[in-house]
C-alpha cells in the first residue's frame, strides 16, 4: 500500500515544531500537506484543528498532526469531529498505543512542551505501529463512534 499522506496544522506556538516534523516526514518519503499557520503570528488553534480534521476525514489513506503550545487545545478541538480519534502523544509507549489500541488518525504535540527531538522519536514509533487486530479494540472504537 502507498505510504499515507500526512496533513499537518499548527497555531503560532506550534509553528517551529511543525517545520521540523515536515522535514522529518518528507525525508522519509511521506507526502505532507501543510495546512498552516505559516508564521509565529497569533492565530486561534480551533481554526487549524478544523482544517486538519476535514482533510483527514476526506482522505482515507491519511493521518493528521496537530500542534499547539501544549497539544491539548488541538486534541480537545479535533475530538469534536465524529470519526476523528485524536491522541495526545507524550512518550514512545503512548505513541505505540495510540495506533495499536486507539487507531488514532490525528496525533497532537506541544510546540512549547515537547522538543523536536523527542517528538521525532514518537513519530518514528507511530510510523512503525499498526492497529491491533484484536476484536476488543475494534469494539471499543465502535462504541466511541456512537458517543455524543
Ligand atoms: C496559545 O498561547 C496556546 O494557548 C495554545 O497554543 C495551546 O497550547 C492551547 O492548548
Amino acid at each position: 500500500m502507498a505510504k499515507k499522506r500526512f496533513y499537518i496544522a499548527n497555531d503560532h506556538a506550534g509553528f517551529k515544531l511543525k517545520l521540523a516534523l515536515v522535514n522529518f516526514l518528507e525525508t522519509r518519503g511521506y507526502k505532507v500537506t501543510d495546512l498552516g499557520s505559516s508564521s509565529e503570528d497569533a492565530v486561534d488553534y480551533p481554526d487549524y484543528a478544523a482544517k486538519v480534521c476535514k482533510s483527514v476525514l476526506k482522505d482515507r489513506n491519511s493521518l493528521g498532526i496537530a500542534i499547539c503550545g501544549t497539544g491539548m487545545g488541538m486534541c480537545i478541538a479535533c475530538n469534536k469531529f465524529r470519526k476523528i480519534r485524536a491522541a495526545m502523544v507524550y512518550s514512545e509507549h503512548t505513541a505505540r498505543r495510540a495506533v495499536e489500541h486507539n487507531n488514532a488518525n490525528i496525533f497532537c504535540f506541544g510546540g512549547r512542551s515537547q522538543s523536536a527531538m523527542e517528538v521525532k522519536e514518537y513519530l518514528s514509533e507511530i510510523l512503525k505501529s499498526r492497529f491491533s487486530r484484536e476484536v476488543r479494540h475494534g469494539r471499543r472504537n465502535a462504541k466511541i463512534d456512537k458517543l455524543g
